[in-house]
This record gives C-alpha cells, structure tokens and sequence, in this order.
C-alpha cells in the first residue's frame, strides 16, 4: 500500500492534519469528482438519464452488499444511521414486558429510540460498562427470554470499544432474541461480515469510516425477517411494482419483499455515486489491509501514551483511541486552531486513525497534546 500516494488523493490533508473520522472523514478527491460528475449531468440533462439513476442505485446497493457479505435484497438505503435504528424500533411488533439489551456507553441513536418505546410495555435493561468495556458476562446476565432485542454498536463512539458481535450473536440465539447493531465507528476501519457476526440488523451511515458523505445511511435486515417485518413507514419506493406511476390513489399494497419495502421515496442519487465510488476505493485498498493498518496505528498511539482509555487488546478496539485529558474541549480547540483535527469525548482526546493516517500524524498530535499541558 502506497500510503503518499493514498494521501495524494485526499484534498484536504494538505491543509490539516485529520485524526477524526470517527466524526466525519475527509473525501476522496475522486469522491468528490463522481458527486459533482453527477450534478453536472443532472444539471445538463434534467433527469432524462434517470434509469441510469436507478441502475446505479442498484450497483451501489450490490456494492454494499459485497462489503458487508450481505447479498443486496438485505440493504436498504436510508437518510442516516437513526433512521435505520428507529426502523428497528418501529417494525418488531412488540409486546408488553418484552426488554430490550444495550448499554450505558452507547451514542444516543442507539439508546433513544429504545427507551422511546417504553410507552408500549418495553423494559430497556442498560448493561454497564466496566472501566469502559461491555463484559460478555454482564451481557449475558441481562439477556433472557423476555429479551425480543440486544442492540449495541460494534465500536462505541467514545472510548472506541469493539464489541464480539459474534459472541453476543450466540447468545441471542439461546434465547430467540434478534441482534441489531449500530456499526457506523467500525465500518471501514475494520471488516464486518453480517454472517459471520450472526448480525439480524445493522444501521450505519456513510460519513465516517466509509470515507462517503453525510446523507446516506445504510440499513441491513436478514433476509429470513424480510417477511415478518412491516415496514414503519410507506411509500411508492416500498412497492415491488414501484415504477408503475398511474396508480393515483393507491390504497392496496404489494410490497417488495426486498428490503427496498424500508425505503419510501427519492433518492440522494448524487451522494449515493459518492459512496459507491468511495467503497470502489477501500474494496480495491482491502478490509484486511486496512484493518491491519488501523490497528497498527492505534497500537503507536497506545503504546506511546499513559492515560489511554481504550483496550489494548487488537480484537477489542479498531480506528478510535481515547487519551484522558482533564479539560480536552479546550485542547481539541487549541489543536483545531493548528489545523489537527479531533475530538473532546468522554473526558479526554479521541484520536480516530484511518488507514492513510501516518505515525507522524500521530507524532504531531502528541506534540501539540504535551505543549497544551506544559502551558
Ligand atoms: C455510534 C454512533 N451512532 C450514530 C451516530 C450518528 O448517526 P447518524 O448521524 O448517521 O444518524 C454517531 C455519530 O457520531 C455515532 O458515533
């Protein structure tokens, strides 16, 4: 892997130093070509090319598909990662005294919409980290046969976490419980396959780790649940017949029995070439080379810092570390003014490293650390 000549192709490291994709990554100089490729044809053309449009919906769709060992009736294209999780939410026809599984470390679009549904009977049971990992006991523990859904991210956002998807999978399965995650800090950092991981759901967007831009989210349902689960929302995208337009009034439905039902209407065609073309790139770089890279990375960063509040161990962390730092807000600002770019969460510096980020990135970030403590 030529890391310079990577970097070449990303515009914006050559005014800063990013360390944060764990909040939104930079582009690909040819993401962003494809995108504005898009609405320049669109702006030309109006949309006399819309199957095309919908052609390459659909080689996006199997794109995605392929990098997650989904097949493409498993993905639905959505706005964000929430929407994908309140879906969830919102399809699984609940019944009083069913709980719910997840944690205390979790982002809040995968917490809300959980303890949204306590108005119908849900218990939501928050299992509590431990000195910021998620022990399989205590996981166990709070599983049990009133549990319909565990739902936890596969990286946590602030302490960078790795969850063993795996591991919770087969302990769903005793108890008949689906498992939905939220894999946004883990996909394309490192590799996630829906069948190995034994994942039901999964929820992500396209901003961060995928390298894509905000505005598409992706959403993964197993293809034995397509038929059971309704859709909470409806519209002419969920229709198997959707390119039947004189229909006006249409009050009987038949639905696609892909997860295509999840979408309900147009599209961000534009951004969703962006992340096809961004996908193109890591798919050719490998999930494997790039995990390898992402690890190696933030091993530099632990093995270089004392306050890490991240676990050391490879297969329980990927691209996010956590430096405790009394007062980060004010040294992530300090940085920013710098042009290093990361983030104040939880008490301390999360340095988020992809794969084209450089031990001297990293160098520079601890430099600029030590300074803003000496001062
Ligand atoms: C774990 C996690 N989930 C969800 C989100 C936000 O999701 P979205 O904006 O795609 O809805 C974030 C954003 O930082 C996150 O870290």
């Amino acid at each position: 892997m030529n890391i310079s000549k990577i970097r070449d192709r990303i515009p914006a490291l050559r005014t800063c130093t990013h360390l944060d994709c764990a909040a939104v990554s930079p582009f690909f100089q040819d993401t962003i070509t494809e995108m504005e490729t898009f609405l320049h044809k669109r702006a030309e053309e109006a949309c006399f090319d819309y199957n095309s449009w919908l052609e390459m919906l659909e080689e996006s769709r199997d794109m995605v598909a392929r990098f997650v060992n989904a097949s493409s009736d498993e993905i639905a294209f959505m706005l964000n990662t929430t929407e994908g999780l309140n879906t969830v939410a919102h399809m699984i026809p609940w019944k009083k005294g069913d709980s719910v599984v997840t944690s205390d470390l979790e982002f809040p679009s995968n917490s809300l919409p959980w303890f949204n549904l306590q108005n119908k009977g849900v218990v939501v049971r928050q299992v509590q980290n431990v000195k910021g990992e998620l022990l399989m006991e205590d996981i166990e523990k709070a599983i049990d046969d009133t549990t319909r859904l565990v739902s936890l991210s596969f990286v946590q956002f602030g302490n960078g976490f790795r969850c063993d998807l795996k591991e919770v999978s087969s302990l769903c399965k005793e108890h008949d419980s689906f498992l939905c995650s939220d894999i946004i800090q883990g996909l394309g950092a490192v590799p996630v396959d829906v069948q190995e991981m034994g994942i039901d759901f999964f929820a992500t967007a396209s901003y961060k780790w995928l390298m894509g831009p905000l505005g598409v989210g992706l959403f993964f349902i197993k293809k034995e649940y397509l038929e059971e689960m309704d859709p909470p929302y409806l519209g002419w995208f969920s229709l198997k017949d959707y390119e039947n337009f004189n229909r006006p009034g249409l009050r009987e439905v038949e639905l696609s029995d892909t997860a295509r039902k999840f979408e309900t209407g147009g599209k961000s065609f534009a951004l969703i070439g962006g992340l096809r073309k961004s996908l193109e790139i890591l798919s050719e770089i490998g999930a494997k080379a790039i995990e390898k890279r992402v690890l190696d990375l933030s091993q530099y960063i632990i093995d270089s810092c004392d306050d890490v509040q991240t676990p050391s161990d490879r297969k329980r962390r990927a691209g996010i570390v956590n430096i405790r730092l009394p007062g980060s807000e004010k040294v992530a600002e300090v940085l920013r003014k710098q042009n290093i770019i990361c983030s104040a969460r939880m008490n301390g510096i999360r340095v988020s490293t992809h794969f084209w980020n450089t031990g001297e990135d990293i160098d520079k970030l601890l430099h600029g650390i030590k300074a803003c403590r000496e001062s």
